[in-house]
């Protein structure tokens, strides 16, 4: 089998790209990044040699570059490629239009071009928007996104079913909870609030910090899009979600605890504006039509998560240099 992954230089893509070659050695796999500042070939250190894995440095929004890369002959697209971080959604939505909608269209088309077993989209529960204090997520949910980013996905999604529905491509749309693990960029809440703490830097959270998100150890989020590409059935989606609700504050009092740093650090700032309150899964149909079953609990999870920043903190002391600069006086300048 002959796989086209988009955005396997960024946090799911390069922990999936590690997982399918030791799952599926004799798969290949063909990684398309654009490299922007979240892409990281570093990440894929363990791999690059491999004789079943390339690389191709191509932005999915060019159609030529993505239409050459279809003619080598592609089973099935897994689309990971994506703007990700919601607050830089907020003051430049413009290349998540593009990246997200734009890009997805460039692949579709491809795809529909020259023909594949499956196109599998990478989504998100941002889509469906916020909870109140009960309710969960389900395949059923009214698609109702609330920032840039999640509308950008919303937009790519209905794409992805209108393809299905006009031209039959054969497709499946994932769409997970937030993510944690190896590799994931420190803009995101747990990895940026460790790597602060172990800097003795203030930690700043949005609001009341009593939102709520629905925490997924990113191998398992991986070995169900492995499931999905098997067993998927055409045209579905497929909510993914560990049943792991957790406030932000008790993350960053967690995460405190276990790196023995005071409270202190703890800073409230100004709301994102925006902000969903309350994110929840109902894994019920993966877990009853495909098998899936997450494999780590968050307190394991999370520890585990820790000891691999601890253990790297050249990866992210290098990523904290340069552009990450920039974007994070900007944010704090519009929050504090
Ligand atoms: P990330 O920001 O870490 O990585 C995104 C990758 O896409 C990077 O390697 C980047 O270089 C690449 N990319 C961006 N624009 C591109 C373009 N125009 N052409 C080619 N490559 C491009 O993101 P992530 O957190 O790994 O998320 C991956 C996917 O999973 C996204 O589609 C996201 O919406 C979805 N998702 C993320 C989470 C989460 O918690 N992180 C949860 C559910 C779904
Ligand atoms: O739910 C899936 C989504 O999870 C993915 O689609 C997105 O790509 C991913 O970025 C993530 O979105 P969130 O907005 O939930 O993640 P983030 O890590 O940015 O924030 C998590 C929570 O923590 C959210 O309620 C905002 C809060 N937060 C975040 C940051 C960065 C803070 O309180 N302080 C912060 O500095």
């Amino acid at each position: 089998m002959k796989l086209l992954v988009t955005g396997g230089a960024g946090f799911i893509g390069s922990n999936f790209m590690l997982y399918m070659l030791q799952q599926h050695p004799d798969y290949q796999i063909v990684n398309v990044d654009s490299l922007t500042y979240a892409g990281n070939l570093e990440n894929l250190k363990s791999i690059e040699n491999h004789p079943n894995y390339t690389f191709s440095k191509t932005d999915i929004t060019d159609a030529k570059a993505v239409d050459t890369l279809f003619q080598q002959g592609i089973d099935v697209v897994v689309n990971f490629a994506a703007e990700s971080h919601v607050d830089r959604s907020i003051l430049e939505p413009e290349v998540f239009v593009k990246t997200n909608v734009l890009g997805t269209q460039v692949l579709l088309d491809a795809a529909k071009k020259y023909g594949v077993t499956k196109y599998v989209q990478v989504s998100t529960d941002e889509v469906y928007g916020t909870l109140g204090v009960t309710g969960l997520f389900t395949e059923e949910t009214p698609l109702t996104p609330n920032s840039p980013y999640s509308a950008s996905k919303a937009g790519g999604d209905l794409l992805v079913r209108a393809y299905h529905e006009t031209f039959g491509l054969p497709v499946n749309i994932t769409r997970c909870s937030n993510n944690y693990g190896p590799y994931q960029f420190p803009e995101k809440l747990i990895p940026l609030i460790i790597s602060r703490a172990l800097n003795d830097q203030a930690l700043p959270i949005y609001g009341d910090g009593l939102n709520i998100r629905d925490w997924l150890y990113v191998e398992d989020h991986c070995s169900a899009i492995d499931l999905v590409i098997h067993n998927g059935r055409i045209g579905e989606v497929y909510n993914i979600g560990g049943n792991n609700e957790r406030t932000n504050l008790h993350i960053v009092k967690t995460i405190l605890q276990e790196l023995k740093k005071p409270e202190s650090l703890i800073t409230y700032v100004q709301d994102r504006p925006g902000h969903d309150r309350r994110y929840g899964i109902d894994p019920t149909k993966i877990t009853q039509e495909l098998g899936w079953k997450p494999k780590h609990n968050f307190e394991t999870g999370i520890k585990e998560t820790i000891q691999w920043y601890l253990n790297n903190k050249d990866w992210w002391t290098r990523i904290q240099s340069g552009e990450y600069q920039a974007y994070y006086a900007k944010q704090y300048a519009e929050r504090l």
